[in-house]
């Protein structure tokens, strides 16, 4: 893969994976796909050419596709999981009918095709504790219901058309670049931003929630491993469970406080999030990804931390010395 289209560039994920794409194939063409009102900006606008891809409009895809001779896709647009229960007729037509329209022109253009499909993709009558790969997923949320969706569409364009399509799902992930938005697992984020500006958490679920999560550098490793994987010994496409640590909020409360020993939290339940958390597994069986494709995560709770409270404290002092000058 050298020429590469990421739709939703500036998200989560697709900010940070569109720069470490750049650093890897600097002599491909590395196209930051976005949609009005999320511009690229600063060392992502100029570090490559970017390109307005609105999923939900297959020309435009196609015409990005042509251009820049793409012959992979990162499809990175989805609506997370809390905001898919307030919104669901978008997160469908985001995550099934968007996926449908890049698996389209990837089998007219021969294009590879990378979606994340997620934990969310699990519901409450899968195993809840190390869930196998291949198990029951009968998620009960729209966000599940459009992984479990794109991970069948993605095998059957695969199987159907030679697409090749590969996918892996992803725990929570955690970043100090780009902040979430909408997902159940995004407290484990928020939580670390608390923790740096000084201010007291409220956490969204209960003691004893346990969730899969993960640190955003193995997560990119993990996309970029995934598709450069040899196909000769993949198994199984869409989607490989990955896993790096699972924990719940005392844990992360903990740990943060060996680092930050004042850091104050107090549960303040939203019924929403427990609800899907509730319905999620606890932790990820990830053995096939790691004997298909080498799979190994690197960080771990306390790398994790102190690798995030290192860059946030950074960030907000920045951010004071700027307010304050
Ligand atoms: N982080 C996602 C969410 O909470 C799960 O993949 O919606």
């Amino acid at each position: 893969m050298k020429n590469i289209l990421i739709i939703g560039a500036t998200g989560q994920i697709g900010s940070e994976l569109t720069m470490k794409l750049r650093g890897l194939y600097p002599n491909g063409n590395v196209v930051a796909g976005y949609i009005p009102g999320a511009e690229p900006k600063g060392v992502l606008l100029e570090s490559g050419p970017s390109a307005v891809v609105d999923i939900t409009n297959p020309a435009q895809i196609a015409v990005a596709v042509e251009k820049y001779k793409i012959d992979t896709i990162y499809n990175l647009a989805a609506v997370l999981s809390a905001v898919a229960e307030i919104k669901p007729q978008l997160a469908w037509h985001i995550g099934v009918c968007g996926l449908f329209n890049v698996l389209e022109v990837a089998r007219e253009k021969k294009c590879a095709v990378f979606t994340p499909s997620s934990i969310g993709s699990f519901g409450p009558g899968t195993p809840k504790v190390l869930t196998p790969q291949d198990t029951i997923q009968r998620p009960t949320t729209m966000y599940g219901v459009t992984k479990v969706t794109g991970e069948l569409l993605s095998d059957y364009y695969a199987k159907r058309f030679g697409v090749d399509t590969r996918s892996v799902r992803f725990p929570g992930l955690i970043s100090y670049a780009t902040p979430p938005g909408g997902g159940t697992t995004d407290y484990a984020v928020d939580i670390y931003y608390s923790a740096c500006k000084g201010e007291k958490f409220y956490c969204p679920v209960k003691p004893g929630t346990f969730m899969d999560m993960m640190y955003m550098p193995d997560a990119l490793r993990a996309a970029v491993e995934i598709m450069e994987a040899d196909p000769a010994r993949l198994i199984h496409r869409n989607s490989f469970n990955i896993a790096s640590m699972s924990f719940d909020p005392e844990m992360i409360y903990d740990k943060i406080k060996e680092y930050v020993p004042d850091f104050e939290m107090e549960y303040k339940i939203d019924p929403l999030r427990q609800d899907i958390a509730d319905s999620w597994p606890d932790s990820l069986d990830d053995s096939c990804a790691r004997y298909e494709w080498d799979w190994k995560p690197e960080y771990d709770l306390d790398a994790m931390t102190k690798d995030m409270l290192n860059h946030l404290s950074l960030k907000f002092q920045e951010h004071l010395h700027a307010e304050f000058a």
